[in-house]
């Protein structure tokens, strides 16, 4: 992996870009994680090979935060150092975020949304990346202590800084993101985007979120989109070792029952009748919304990630087919 890293040349040939809400930026409809498999425990050379491969086939938008790795902090060092090997030169090719919210630091100021924890946070963000701005910087959860004027003050500050170009929010219910929203066009730096878990197995944003974002012109990103893997093939025979649940720690192996590996079985026979894999059945579902401007898959290899992009050659559902889903899925 010494060798000098040039983009592939037609790399903006096939990825579909998708406008976020009412805003000038596009995404593309694929996005990167990096919540794991790119923290000090993980192999960096594969983490390198993921991040080209991404870049090579037209992902331009990478999601980090200040906790993700394992050790918190170790995905922000990680992405920064292989920025400054292969993507020095195509830094404004590409959408860097970061997020603070959950626990990262001793004492009182190390999580939440006060002022003073969001902007160290991004400041130390900024340094493990060793990049002058985020293009994203997002309010990671809702704080209940904290009055929302100062969590979204501190955005606006963060933005009027020149320290992130976009202000987001994530895991915030729809009554929250309404305020903020509202907040945010007052102090005139508008909420670019929201950022929830969607998928197959988790439809709660479809209770008035989506549909309240896109009156107001916020765009929307998905994350775990393939339910951390379960709406993959991943698990049909077993629980494969280094596979997440095997790992126990975010995807518990308990949570892999018999009952939903019959329903997952059969979502994967209908997947590969459209000539499809589950992975990618289950992010055609989501973006054929056109609400969902990007979905943010996690990989382990390029090989995952190749399945993943290949999605976008087949998005749409026939009604037949969207009836047989939705019979599965209701009862999941
Ligand atoms: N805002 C938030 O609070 C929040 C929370 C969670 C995540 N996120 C963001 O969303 C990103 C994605 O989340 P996620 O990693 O949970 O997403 P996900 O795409 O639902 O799950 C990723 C896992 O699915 C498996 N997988 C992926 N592609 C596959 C394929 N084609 N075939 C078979 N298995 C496949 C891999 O599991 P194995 O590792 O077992 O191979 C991979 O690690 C994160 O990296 C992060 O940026 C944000």
């Amino acid at each position: 992996m010494g060798e000098t890293y040039i983009a592939d040349g037609s790399r903006y040939e096939t990825m579909t870009y998708k406008r976020c809400g009412k805003s000038g930026l596009l995404l593309p409809a694929i996005s990167l994680g990096l919540w794991h498999n790119f923290g000090f425990t993980d192999n960096y050379n594969n983490s390198r090979e993921i991040l080209r491969a991404a870049f090579d086939q037209g992902i331009t938008h990478f999601d980090l935060a200040n906790n993700y790795g394992p050790p918190a902090g170790s995905a922000e060092e990680v992405f920064g150092s292989i920025l400054k090997k292969d993507f020095a030169s195509y830094r404004d090719e590409m959408i860097i975020t970061s997020k603070a919210g959950y626990d990262m630091w001793d004492g009182p100021y190390g999580e939440w949304g006060s002022r003073k924890y969001l902007v160290a946070s991004l400041n130390q963000s900024l340094k493990r990346m060793g990049i002058e701005y985020v293009d994203i910087f997002y309010s990671h959860r809702f704080d209940p202590e904290t009055p929302l004027e100062e969590t979204m003050m501190a955005l606006d500050h963060i933005v009027k800084s020149g320290k992130a170009l976009y202000a987001g929010i994530s895991n915030y219910s729809s009554e929250q993101t309404a305020e903020a929203i509202q907040i945010l066009n007052k102090l005139g730096t508008p909420c670019l985007i929201h950022q929830s878990r969607y998928s197959m197995m988790d439809r709660m944003v479809e209770d008035g979120l989506l549909d309240m974002l896109e009156m107001n012109g916020v765009g929307f990103v998905a994350y775990s989109p393939l339910a951390q893997g379960v709406l993959t093939d991943r698990y049909l025979k077993g629980i494969p070792s280094g596979s997440r649940a095997s790992k126990a720690h975010f995807l518990k192996p308990e949570q892999i029952t018999p009952e939903l590996i019959a329903s997952i079985s059969k979502l994967n026979e209908l997947a590969l009748q459209r000539g499809q894999t589950l992975a990618q059945m289950a992010t055609a579902w989501l973006l054929r919304d056109k609400r969902v401007t990007s979905v943010i898959v996690g990989v382990s290899s390029v090989q995952q990630l190749n399945d993943n992009i290949d999605t976008l050659n087949n998005i749409s559902f026939s009604k037949e087919e969207e009836e047989k889903i939705f019979s599965i899925i209701n009862e999941l």
